[in-house]
């Protein structure tokens, strides 16, 4: 659990000043809890500070640990591709993930996703309100639910929220959300997966349209 010795909390490692640069520079000495020792390196953010949109994915896949950059793997270009064709420019959008480094188990030379728990979870979280606190989008895209949890608290519900403008009171005034599924959702959807890319699409479309 956070709060254990062995898991303290990113919060030490958070500067407290400096803006998205300075969390970038210092996201990499974190030691907030035993995620960063297997892993190659942090993943923790792309895009501009000052990005019209902020999407919040997981945590980062196999392909993003070996190039330290979010959404470059299967589920990345996936999301890509949708952010485009909703007609958002992806030069307009800061992407990140609800926790920074890796979590994975090793099967021969695979290395298998593995959902973070809570406790890692909880232990991350200070990075990712220090970005929202430095990032003023007029949007923020929550992308599966480990991300809509990780920001609005485990009372939302994806399935029954996705797409939805969710305004919410913050310290820094009313700031507005889109709860979405996560890309990798699509890539495991099967004989499903036209229909869960449109229906992703149309979720994307409505985050445009209320830009
Ligand atoms: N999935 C995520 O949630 N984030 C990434 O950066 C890549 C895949
Ligand atoms: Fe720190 Fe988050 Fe990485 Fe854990 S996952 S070591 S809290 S950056």
């Amino acid at each position: 659990m956070a709060g254990d010795s062995d898991r303290p909390g990113a919060q030490e490692w958070v500067p407290d000043r400096g803006g998205i640069t300075a969390l970038r520079r210092a996201a990499p000495s974190c030691r907030g809890c035993e995620l960063w020792e297997p892993a190659n390196q942090v993943v923790f953010s792309s895009g501009s500070a000052h990005a019209r949109v902020v999407m919040v994915g997981e945590e980062p896949g196999d392909a993003e640990d070996r190039a330290g950059e979010p959404f470059v793997g299967p589920a990345g270009k996936l999301l890509r591709r949708a952010v485009e064709e909703a007609g958002i420019a992806l030069e307009e959008v800061y992407l990140t993930n609800a926790i920074k480094h890796f979590s994975f188990v090793q099967r021969g030379k695979r290395r298998i996703h593995q959902k973070p728990d809570l406790g890692q979870m909880v232990a991350c979280r200070p990075w990712l309100e220090a970005e929202l606190q430095y990032l003023d989008p007029g949007l923020t895209v929550l992308l599966g639910a480990s991300a809509a949890r990780q920001v609005l608290g485990p009372g939302i519900k994806v399935t029954k929220q996705r797409g939805q403008v969710l305004t919410r009171e913050t310290t820094l005034g009313d700031r507005r959300f889109v709860p979405t599924v996560h890309p990798s959702s699509i890539l495991r959807a099967g004989d499903r997966r036209h229909d869960a890319y449109a229906a992703f699409l149309a979720d994307l479309r409505a985050v445009a349209a209320a830009l």
